[in-house]
């Protein structure tokens, strides 16, 4: 069974494009809860619970990650730039996972893989840390040979494979070439003793094609749950407040 990590980013997206000034206050009017969202994607089935705290905290707030700590009943996967501050974040959280994933305070989102060759020596103390800590690190990669045989060799114990230079090919003759890439990454990662995670740009069309990549352990999928919970929700949400305005 492939697991699933709901990332709730965009969840704290849509509460920081109103209440951005309203740090640290919660409840009342300032919503969407990100915390709340996780508790009802875990009711739902999602296995673990991700958040990406960003150096620019853009979405999730530190205080969401703490409060996420004491409520969640899943797995806390917390991703991460590479960097001392973060690391050090991370150590005091204690998170059950780790993603150590690129950042780069102009792009929109996570646009492409961590580069593990380039940065070899940060990267090896940061999953050190982790593994010194007890905390499982992940290494938010493309599927390139030279970076899944490195993340092995500094003893990650986990890849995700970055699925979205597929995603964005899906409607194009590149799918095929990116499929394979994945495909091809999931097979050296396996032999190579790495467990195997996927995410970025799933939806709920393409994971027909994603499922079937072969030794996934968990998919990370947010903007889409996100998404279709907007349009799950929106008839429920605008009968309650024609209700209360007309009780
Ligand atoms: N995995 C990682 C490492 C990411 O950075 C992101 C995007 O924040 C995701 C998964 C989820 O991507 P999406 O929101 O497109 O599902």
């Amino acid at each position: 069974m492939i697991l699933l990590g709901v990332n709730i980013d965009h969840c704290a997206t849509v509460r920081q494009a109103r209440y951005r000034a309203a740090a640290g206050a919660e409840g009342g009017a300032v919503e969407p809860d990100p915390v709340a969202f996780a508790l009802l994607a875990e009711r739902a089935g999602a296995d673990g619970i991700t958040v990406h705290l960003r150096e620019d905290r853009r979405h999730i707030q530190e205080r969401d990650v703490w409060r996420l700590r004491e409520r969640i009943a899943t797995r806390l996967n917390l991703e991460m730039a590479c960097t001392p501050a973060m690391t050090a974040f991370a150590l005091q959280l204690k998170p059950e996972y780790v993603c150590i994933v690129p950042e780069n305070r102009q792009e929109v989102t996570t646009e492409g893989g961590l580069d593990v060759v380039g940065n070899r020596d940060r990267v090896r103390a940061c999953v050190e840390a982790m593994n010194a800590a007890g905390i499982k690190a992940s290494l938010f990669i493309d599927p390139g040979a030279p970076q899944i045989e490195l993340s092995a060799e500094l003893g990650a114990p986990f890849i995700e494979l970055h699925t979205g230079a597929y995603a964005n090919a899906y409607y194009s003759p590149a799918r095929a070439g990116e499929f394979e890439r994945l495909r091809a990454g999931c097979v050296q990662a396996q032999a190579a003793g790495l467990a195997v995670n996927a995410g970025h740009g799933i939806n709920y069309v393409n994971i027909a094609e994603v499922r079937t990549l072969p030794h996934l352990h968990e998919l990370n999928i947010g903007h889409s749950i996100v998404s279709r919970a907007l349009f799950t929700g929106a008839g429920e949400a605008v009968r309650e407040m024609k209700a209360q305005m007309n009780p």
